[in-house]
């Protein structure tokens, strides 16, 4: 009788208290790591215990295919690191990190990120201080992309295609160190991707690895104070020769406006684009897959207006519905117009 009293209690207390680690994944102490051998992808939301779970750090290695949103670590709320890599995000929701009120840096290198792949909000409520994006796919950042994430001190995105960066873009990021922007597209660089008053004195801007062109003055660029742009531009080895004859450089923009195109099924779609700017744009399409063409050949000077053409299959326009409204005509430096389709 004693005997069954004692399993009956140990059963009890098991069960109030059990910390499950998910399958595929080793948890030691603090730290659960997921599928460093490669194995199968795990199921979502990651199994576990919000009220249980210590797991402080989570390392999410070759785990398959994910989608994320505020559900996916539901039972890790006491999160301070989180580390994604070697694997495809197919989607990053709205908000997908918000609730994660604990967490301090988040990396996300090597998942296939795109444009398509994420919400434009995808980051807003961000609570970490240090953001990794590093190796992905990433075309454009805008002003939306971080939304309520002012703790951010340090934003790596190098590795991508980066070739638009809105202005303002960074300008809540009252705490910003540090922004790597190495490897990627970019043409021109422009002080109001900091807003107009962004004056730090121990700011590190990196800017290795872009092509940057020479053509027109920066926007910004010969504003007093700025010692951290000035050096950023430099260390790309780069000393542009401008003169006061030297034009400033010009956002892109979109010269379409809105138009209603009638097409019958099955037939090929052509749509245009047209652009403005210096340096001249060049038009890149994001089709409903994610994929995206390469960019058309910039126009000949001197006009700065080409028409983009892009041929469609009609399988290409079966929208999937998380990329749904993500169809858009795409400028280098530009802004992008939504065609509603
Ligand atoms: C868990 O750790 C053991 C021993 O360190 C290792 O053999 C195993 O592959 C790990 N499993 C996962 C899913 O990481
Ligand atoms: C990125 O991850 C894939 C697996 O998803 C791997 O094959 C590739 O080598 C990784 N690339 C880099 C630069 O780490
Ligand atoms: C910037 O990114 C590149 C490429 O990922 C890396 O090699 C470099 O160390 C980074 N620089 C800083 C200052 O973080
Ligand atoms: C850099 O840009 C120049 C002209 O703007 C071009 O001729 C050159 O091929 C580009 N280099 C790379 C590596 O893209
Ligand atoms: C820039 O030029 C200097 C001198 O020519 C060279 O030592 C340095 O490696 C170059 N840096 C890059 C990033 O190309
Ligand atoms: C800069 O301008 C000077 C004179 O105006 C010229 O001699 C020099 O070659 C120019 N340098 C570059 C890199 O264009
Ligand atoms: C995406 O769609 C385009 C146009 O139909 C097609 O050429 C391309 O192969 C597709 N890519 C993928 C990965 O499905």
């Amino acid at each position: 009788m004693g005997t069954w009293l004692y399993i009956l209690a140990l059963l009890v207390i098991q069960c109030s208290t059990v910390w499950m680690c998910p399958s595929n994944c080793n948890c030691t102490g603090s730290l659960t790591t997921c599928c460093a051998q490669g194995a199968d992808s795990l199921s979502q939301p990651l199994a576990g215990n919000p009220d249980t779970s210590d797991t402080k750090t989570l390392v999410l290695d070759h785990c398959g295919v994910f989608i994320l949103d505020m559900s996916t670590f539901e039972n890790f709320l006491p999160l301070e690191l989180l580390e994604i890599r070697q694997m495809i995000i197919v989607y990053v929701n709205s908000q997908a990190f918000m609730h994660l009120s604990n967490l301090q840096t988040l990396i996300l290198d090597n998942v296939s990120l795109s444009d398509a792949a994420m919400h434009p909000n995808a980051f807003a409520g961000l609570r970490a201080n240090i953001l990794s994006l590093r190796n992905n796919h990433l075309c454009t950042v805008t002003q939306q992309t971080f939304t309520d994430s002012e703790n951010l001190e340090d934003i790596d995105l190098s590795g991508n295609q980066l070739r638009f960066i809105e202005d303002k873009t960074f300008a809540g990021l009252v705490k910003l160190k540090r922004l790597n922007l190495t490897n990627n597209r970019l043409k021109t660089v422009s002080l109001f991707w900091f807003g107009f008053s962004f004056l730090k004195t121990d700011f590190q801007l990196v800017l290795l690895g872009n092509n940057l062109s020479c053509e027109c003055q920066y926007r910004g660029a010969l504003y007093q104070g700025n010692w951290w742009f000035t050096q950023a531009i430099a260390s790309n080895n780069l000393t542009c020769n401008w003169s006061s004859a030297t034009p400033p450089c010009e956002v892109p923009s979109v010269a379409t406006t809105y138009k209603e195109i009638c097409t019958t099924e099955l037939l090929t779609l052509s749509l245009s684009c047209g652009a403005d700017g210096l340096p001249k744009p060049s038009v890149i399409w994001f089709l409903p897959n994610g994929t995206q063409s390469p960019p058309y050949p910039p126009p000949q000077p001197p006009y700065h207006r080409w028409l983009g053409l892009q041929p469609l299959s009609p399988e290409a326009l079966e929208l999937h519905p998380q990329c749904l409204r993500r169809f858009l005509p795409f400028v280098l430096q530009g802004r992008s117009q939504d065609l509603s389709l």
